[in-house]
C-alpha cells in the first residue's frame, strides 16, 4: 500500500484544518497516511513515504520558517526523493495575499528534488488555498487534493 505524509505548520489552526481534510481525502482512497506538525518531523522520515504533502500559512508571500527549515534539512537526501509525489497548500489572511506564491515556493523545492507534481485543471490550480479559516470551498479543495494524490500514487508508486 502506498504511504503518504501530510506535514503542516499552523499557529492559529487554519492550515491544520486544511491538513486534516487533505488527510481525509487520502484515507478515503485507501492510502496509508500520516499527519504531522513540521516541527515534529524528523527529516529522515521523508524517505519512507511515496508522497509528501506540505501545508504552510503564508508569511510575507512565502512559507513559514519552520517549513523552510524542513525543506532545507532535506538536502541531506538530495536526489533520494526523486519520483515521489509532492503537493502543497496554504492559508493566508487575504485574497491576493500570496498563498499561491507560497505553494509555488514549496513545489519549487519538490521539483528540485525530482519529485512529481500534478497541477489541477478544474480545482485550485497549484494546490488548495484558504483565506483565514477554511470555508466549505477550501475544505472541498483539500479533500480533492488528497483524493487526486491518492489516484496518482496508484499510477506511479
Ligand atoms: C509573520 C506573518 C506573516 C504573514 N504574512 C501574510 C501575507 O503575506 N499575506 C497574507 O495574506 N497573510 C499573511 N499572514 C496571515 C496568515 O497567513 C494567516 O493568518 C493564516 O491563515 C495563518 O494560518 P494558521 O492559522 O495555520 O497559522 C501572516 C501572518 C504572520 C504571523
Amino acid at each position: 500500500m502506498a504511504k503518504a505524509i501530510v506535514i503542516y505548520y499552523s499557529r492559529t489552526g487554519n492550515t491544520k484544518k486544511m491538513a486534516e481534510s487533505v488527510l481525509e481525502g487520502l484515507q478515503k482512497e485507501n492510502v496509508e497516511a500520516a499527519l504531522k506538525d513540521a516541527a515534529s518531523v524528523d527529516v529522515d522520515e521523508l524517505l519512507k513515504y511515496d508522497a509528501i504533502l506540505i501545508g504552510s500559512p503564508t508569511y510575507y508571500g512565502s512559507m513559514a520558517a519552520e517549513v523552510k527549515k524542513l525543506l532545507d534539512d532535506s538536502v541531506k537526501f538530495h536526489g533520494k526523493l526523486t519520483g515521489k509525489v509532492g503537493a502543497a497548500f496554504s492559508s493566508s489572511a487575504n485574497t491576493g495575499g500570496g498563498n499561491e506564491t507560497t505553494i509555488l515556493d514549496i513545489l519549487n523545492a519538490f521539483l528540485i528534488h525530482g519529485m512529481i507534481i500534478q497541477g489541477d485543471a478544474q480545482g485550485d490550480h497549484y494546490g488548495p488555498v484558504a483565506i483565514g479559516s477554511p470555508d466549505n470551498r477550501a475544505i472541498k479543495e483539500c479533500l480533492r487534493l488528497g483524493e487526486r494524490v491518492a489516484k496518482l500514487l496508484k499510477k506511479v508508486a
